[in-house]
């Protein structure tokens, strides 16, 4: 009998369960009348006398030691939203925080979507380049000051391997795979070597553009960039051109805007001049047209070429270019609302 009770206790203490409905199953197979323990008391009345007493407290003792048991078990399980270390495992968990877009892309997206409304695609080419896409197909002659150490990285001598140090090498990859119509967007980094400071860095963005057809005159020009410029920065936006220079556009200029900031009354942004520079563009030279194998009296085209960091830095106020290089998540936090 003895025995019985002993192998019973081991197998109630093994006992494990999964819901409530098998406790259930339990107690009626253990302490229910007809369950196990219940059934020594009725084999009680055929123990000897003299052992009456020790069986009787080992009978009691198995039927607490199940009873123990079984609430346990119900317990455990009704209470199982709140685990051993006081979790709620059936929660919905913390939601993982989003980042937010860097500004620099903000703008560039923006700046694709304005140019994208009037037809413009989206075409990229290598930050490694060679010396014919960067600087001779765009007209540069063989002594000008940008090919020189001071600006460009230089990977290898002879023949040259380069960082490109703007987008426009991408309008000679494109003008030499493509005949017009052209009018593609070409973002991207470039590279200069000029000391870090809070206005100039070695690295930084580009967004160049390009339009090559029939009869595109400087006034598409001058109207395309004025639809930019009211897009970008509001409609009471102003234009002014200024003549420039660049080897790959004839004629050249430079594109100010009205300062977003004092509306052109002149502030310490625009240096009290109520205008900022914002790109510099042109009408394609004959000679890129030419190098790419593209009909100079059949076709013209222009382009232009801006900052996307200068223009972020307008945009936003953000008074050093070397904020968008740090990835200091205080910095970064504050766009998460302009996404
Ligand atoms: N590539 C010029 C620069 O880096 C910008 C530019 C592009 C000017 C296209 C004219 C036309 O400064």
């Amino acid at each position: 009998m003895l025995e019985k009770i002993k192998a019973i206790r081991e197998e109630i203490s093994a006992i494990i369960a999964f819901s409530v409905e098998e406790v259930e199953d339990l107690r009626i197979k253990y302490i229910s009348k007809k369950g196990k323990v219940s059934q020594l008391f009725a084999d009680f009345k055929n123990v000897p006398v003299d052992q009456k007493k020790e069986v009787g407290q080992a009978i009691n003792d198995l039927k607490n030691f199940a009873l123990d048991k079984i609430n346990q078990l119900r317990e455990n399980l009704e209470s199982k939203t709140e685990s051993d270390t006081g979790i709620d495992l059936t929660r919905p968990g913390e939601p993982m925080k989003l980042g937010s877009r860097h500004p620099l892309s903000i703008v560039k997206n923006e700046i694709f979507d304005i140019f994208a409304r009037i037809g413009f695609i989206i075409s990229e080419g290598p930050e490694i380049e060679d010396d014919w896409h960067v600087f001779s197909a765009l007209n540069f002659p063989p002594e000008h000051p940008a090919r020189d150490m001071q600006d460009t990285f230089f990977i290898e001598k002879d023949p040259d391997v380069l960082l490109r140090t703007h987008t426009s090498s991408v309008q000679i990859r494109v003008m030499e795979r493509t005949q017009p119509p052209i009018r593609s967007l070409f973002p991207g980094r470039v590279f200069r070597n000029e000391a870090i400071s809070a206005r100039s860095h070695c690295i930084f963005h580009q967004i160049e553009g390009l339009y090559v057809d029939e009869n595109v005159s400087f006034a598409d020009l001058k109207q395309t960039l004025l639809y930019f410029a009211k897009e970008l920065f509001g409609e009471n936006t102003q234009i002014r051109l200024r003549p420039s220079f660049f080897p790959f556009t004839e004629p050249s200029a430079e594109m100010d805007v009205s300062c977003s900031i004092c509306g052109g009354k002149g502030c310490n942004v625009c240096k009290y001049t109520g205008w900022l520079e914002i790109l510099g563009c042109g009408m394609v030279d004959p000679n890129v047209l030419e190098a790419c194998n593209i009909d100079s009296r059949k076709y013209t085209g222009f382009a232009f070429g801006m900052g996307i960091e200068r223009i972020t830095m307008l945009k936003y106020g953000i008074k050093d270019i070397r904020h968008f290089f740090e990835n200091d998540v205080r910095f970064l936090k504050q766009f998460e609302s302009a996404l």
